[in-house]
């Protein structure tokens, strides 16, 4: 087993970590994701431009609390000089404990001007960022790659050497090519073979919605981490299931809906008190209440309420009229006097050792 660049909390086989994603990453999400059992965080990507020039808005995207660490604050752009400079005040204003390089962003706005995945068409070019950011802090630098630009330059293992020859101390693979953007199935035996091909930790990423994916993807490929995005919408307990996987142990099923509505409404409580504005904190949190109430009975109604609330008093009201008219559903009943279900094997919103109450006290920008 390969060791990471950075401590871990615990010691948990092999580590999960919540993915960046802009405008989903965030403290709030982040902490709450920690608290059940993602292992280390990444902040969504931030522009090395933004950071060097000193934007409020950027400013905002790096803060955490010393309760999400292990954390990564990952940086974009496509001028090493840059990307240094960007690097060097990161680590001297925010010490996170690591510093990702994203090679992976689709978008085209980013690609355009040769960040994210639009360094992948210029492999020296990768190499001169990684380089220039590794020169530039004390830190672990770390990257995150998608497999190519293309199918003509897919090539997942000489963009992670590269990365890897240039000082990157550990590899995630979302193996898809930035033209695939989200489509098909992510390849994972690339992720296998990138795994036997670098001497650092590779992190294995794409299509993992299930504690029973995390297992298959750890047994197929070897990989040395896991990574989830999607599949933690709506779904941070995610990372319980997963490790209960990854440990051979049964599966906590899905939690009823009280619960589920319980977790989203100390999620959206957070979100704006992290917030300084709290109309603009509650339209952004409307993305979490469609995830949050995707797959319930009559949810499309729910959601239609949901996408008009302005605050969050009208966030509890939609959702207690809700759970008077259709009840807890299935598997909420036996819930403990906080009402998270304690029955063995069942789901328990409680965190890590580090953490054992879900986004407790209010969060601490630094
Ligand atoms: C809403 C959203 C935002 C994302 N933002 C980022 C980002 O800021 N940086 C990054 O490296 N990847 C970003 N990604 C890609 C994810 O980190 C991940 O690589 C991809 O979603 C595949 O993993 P999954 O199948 O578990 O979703 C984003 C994905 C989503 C869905």
């Amino acid at each position: 087993m390969k060791t990471l660049p950075f401590k871990l909390r615990d010691l948990p086989g092999t580590p999960l970590f919540l993915a960046p994603q802009a405008g989903v990453s965030e403290s709030p999400f982040r902490r709450l994701c920690r608290s059940f059992g993602a292992d280390v965080v990444l902040t969504e990507f931030v522009s090395a431009e933004g950071i060097v020039r000193g934007s409020g808005r950027t400013a905002h995207y790096l803060r955490f609390d010393e309760e999400e660490r292990p954390i990564g604050i990952q940086i974009f752009g496509a001028d090493p000089g840059t990307m240094a400079e960007a690097a060097t005040l990161v680590t001297e204003v925010y010490e996170p404990d690591f510093v990702d390089i994203n090679f992976g962003c689709p978008v085209k706005k980013v690609v355009k001007r040769n960040g994210g995945s639009g360094c992948l068409r210029d492999l020296a070019l990768v190499g001169r960022i990684v380089r220039a950011v590794a020169d530039a802090t004390p830190l672990p630098v770390t990257a995150k790659i998608r497999s190519g630009f293309d199918e003509a330059t897919r090539d997942p293992v000489a963009i992670g050497r590269t990365c890897r020859d240039a000082g990157a101390r550990m590899v995630t693979l979302h193996p898809r090519t930035r033209a695939d953007m989200y489509s098909g199935r992510a390849r994972w035996d690339e992720i296998a073979v990138l795994t036997r091909a670098l001497d650092v930790p590779v992190i294995g990423n794409g299509d993992v919605r299930s504690g029973e994916d995390a297992r298959r993807m750890r047994e197929r490929t070897g990989c040395d981490g896991i990574m989830i995005a999607r599949g933690s919408h709506g779904a941070p307990w995610l990372f319980h299931q997963a490790r209960a996987a990854l440990n051979g142990e049964p599966v906590p099923g899905e939690p009823g809906v009280r619960t589920r509505f319980r977790i989203c409404i100390r999620h959206a409580e957070h979100a704006v008190a992290f917030e300084d504005d709290a109309d603009k904190a509650v339209r952004e949190f409307r993305k979490h209440l469609g995830w949050y109430t995707k797959g319930l009975p009559e949810g499309r109604r729910l959601r239609q309420r949901l996408f008009q609330v302005r605050d969050l008093l009208e966030v509890r009201e939609v959702l207690g009229r809700y759970l008077d008219r259709n009840g807890d559903g299935k598997g909420d009943r036996n819930g403990d006097r906080r009402g998270f279900s304690t029955r063995p094997g069942g789901f328990i919103v409680t965190g890590s050792r580090a953490n054992p109450d879900p986004l407790r006290g209010a969060p601490a920008g630094r």
